[in-house]
């Protein structure tokens, strides 16, 4: 047998039910802590009525706090407290092994798993930005930089105002949405923790792995811009970064935009 190495988990998972490595959560495993807890419940529930029968404890009279917090109520509290968590252990070890997790894309969340980790991706970012200290204003330069990134980095997903987001986008769980509000719904501060570090488990990338900080506040910028930006607008800038670059932009058709009328 070779050696364990750090791909052991997928091995195991890989060697399946065959057996060759030990799996702690199959479905015979499973079984067996389970007849074990039920065993072990009975013996007490046994013992417990062995010693009211014999008289050995006086079940009846009230309890007094020194009853209720005798060693043996105590050991039962704890022991109660760890079944509890070994049972939760078991129903996510059973939802895990048992494939019930659906874990495609082609269905949606949960209706409760999506309104929690919505909450939680919002309260995350409150907390994580608090302390980030947002430039005052920005300039049109970094407005015009950002949208130049956020144009060819960012619209496949979130679209802009007239570019709808490509097919594909809706094809993704959760969908990413559109962002011509964002900036009415997060500060500044906050948009720049969520570009640069992204969102776990949806398609969001963390923008800072690849961006330089200044690059990341140049995207807020844009975000910041585009609630004020209309379709017109949005393809004028198309227009004027198509004459600075020499290149055509990309998938879409710019009407010729007279210079005068370029943000920069
Ligand atoms: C591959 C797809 C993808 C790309 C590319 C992408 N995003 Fe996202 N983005 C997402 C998804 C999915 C979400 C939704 C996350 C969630 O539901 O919590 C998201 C969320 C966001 C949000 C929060 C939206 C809100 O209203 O809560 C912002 C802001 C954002 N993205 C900005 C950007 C910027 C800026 C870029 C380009 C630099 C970008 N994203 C590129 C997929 C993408």
């Amino acid at each position: 047998m070779s050696p364990p190495t750090s791909t052991g988990v997928a091995e195991a998972m890989a060697a399946g039910s065959s057996g060759k490595k030990t799996r702690f959560f199959s479905v015979k495993n499973i079984l067996i802590y389970v007849a074990g807890a039920f065993s072990a419940l009975l013996a007490m529930a046994r013992a417990k009525s062995t010693a009211v029968s014999g008289g050995i404890v006086d079940p009846g009279g009230p309890p007094t706090i020194a009853s209720i917090f005798s060693i043996k109520n105590i050991l039962l509290y704890v022991f109660g407290g760890c079944s509890a968590l070994f049972a939760m252990a078991l129903g996510a070890a059973v939802v895990i092994e048992g494939g019930l997790f659906n874990a495609t894309a082609s269905t949606p969340h949960l209706r409760v798993v999506a309104i929690a980790a919505h909450a939680a991706f919002i309260r995350s970012v409150e907390v994580r930005a608090r302390d980030i200290k947002a430039p005052t204003q920005f300039t049109a330069a970094e407005v015009t930089a950002g949208f130049r990134d956020y144009d060819a980095s960012c619209t496949a997903c979130h679209g802009a105002p007239g570019v709808s987001n490509a097919a594909w986008a809706h094809a993704m769980t959760p969908p990413p949405p559109y962002l011509e509000d964002a900036a009415r719904r997060w500060a500044p501060r906050e948009l720049y923790w969520i570009v640069g570090q992204g969102a776990k488990m949806t398609a969001m990338p963390a923008w800072a792995e690849v961006r330089s900080d200044g690059q990341v506040w140049d995207l807020v910028a844009f975000l910041e811009a585009l609630p004020y930006l209309s379709a017109t607008d949005y393809a004028r800038m198309r227009a004027a970064a198509h004459n600075a670059n020499g290149a055509p932009p990309r998938a879409f058709p710019s009407p010729p935009a007279p210079p005068s009328t370029v943000p920069e």
